[in-house]
């Protein structure tokens, strides 16, 4: 099985990378820059290009394809909500197009956010597949509206939505709530972090384990891929600080209405796992996942 990984440079493309072939996959690696990870087929596409991304569905001949690829700043995204809309919105669209008329039989896989929640759940419980979205920022709005073409794709396909990916990988150019954290506290700096805003954060391994179990199983629909414990960032914080045997004192809880950011996040949105789970979904505990990540991030 040919399986196309769009972003493969990003964190959650190079850890499906990685893993694909042990899940009976031959990955072909699609990004921006050099190969990643060199023994891999690898395509260099601006996925906004029509050309590119019809030449590179051409090449890739794919049985599946996990689309990662995205602008995922937040803020960036509400700053410029057009060059957001043409990576997140058009890039999606293509993709689909190119695969409608090219491999209408393989199984499209699109990774989206539970930014396209508002954070007001009528009952405060983990939201489920199938709730009421509203995105209240650019960035959530453009992973819904690319999630509607998502819907309209004519083959197979699986949204998944995930939340506060954190890891490491050697050809990362942007860094996530566990690499900020670290380098605050390794340079005696302080840091402000949210203690009003309820996630569930997600180890990009686990989150692509449950990519690359969704596109074994040819899963159709909906599903929330998240980590296992429910945190505020302030909490996930004090976790990595105890961990790396780090000041926890420079971490300051804070609310979002004190350090407001330029785009609006929920307040509450970890998602419900329990679908993926009836699957063979695991996430593993926070706790284990940090005590394995100190022995092998480069500090
Ligand atoms: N990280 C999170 O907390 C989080 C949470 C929820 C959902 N997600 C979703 O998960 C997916 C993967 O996120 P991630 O954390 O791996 O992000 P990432 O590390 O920022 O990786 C995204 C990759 O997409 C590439 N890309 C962006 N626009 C492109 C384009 N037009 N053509 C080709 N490549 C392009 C980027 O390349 P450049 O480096 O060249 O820009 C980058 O390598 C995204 O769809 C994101 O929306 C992430």
């Amino acid at each position: 099985m040919r399986l196309l990984i769009t972003g493969a440079r990003g964190l959650v493309g190079y850890h499906v990378a990685q893993l694909a072939e042990r899940h009976g996959f031959l990955p072909i690696l699609s990004g921006r820059g050099p190969n990643p990870i060199p023994q891999y087929p690898y395509f260099n596409a601006d996925l906004t290009e029509a050309t590119a991304v019809y030449e590179l569905i051409r090449q890739a001949q794919p049985d599946a394809v996990i689309h990662s690829a995205a602008m995922t700043q937040v803020d960036a995204c509400q700053a410029q909500p057009l060059i957001c809309w043409q990576n997140n919105v058009l890039a999606t669209r293509l993709l689909l197009q190119a695969l409608a008329e090219l491999f209408p039989k393989a199984h499209f896989i699109f990774i989206s956010t539970d930014f396209v929640y508002d954070g007001f759940p009528i009952v405060q419980r983990p939201y489920i597949e199938g709730d009421y979205e509203a995105p209240l920022s650019v960035y959530g709005a453009s992973k819904l509206a690319a999630e509607a073409w998502v819907k309209l794709y004519p083959g197979l396909w699986t949204i998944v939505r995930t939340t506060q990916v954190y890891g490491w990988t050697p050809s990362l150019r942007r860094d996530n709530i566990l690499l900020r954290v670290l380098s605050k506290l390794k340079n005696q700096q302080p840091i402000q972090m949210h203690s009003d805003q309820t996630r569930r954060p997600t180890w990009a391994g686990d989150l692509a384990e449950g990519l690359l179990l969704l596109a074994r199983r040819r899963a159709q629909g909906i599903y929330h891929l998240a980590g296992q414990d429910i945190l505020t960032p302030y909490q996930f914080s004090c976790q990595v600080a105890e961990i790396w045997g780090l000041p926890a004192s420079l971490i300051e809880p804070v609310t979002q209405e004190k350090l407001q950011l330029p785009a609006p996040r929920p307040l509450y949105s970890p998602l419900s796992i329990e679908k993926a789970q009836a699957l063979g979904y695991q996430p593993h505990p926070t706790e284990v996942i940090l005590k394995s990540l100190r022995q092998t991030i480069p500090l």
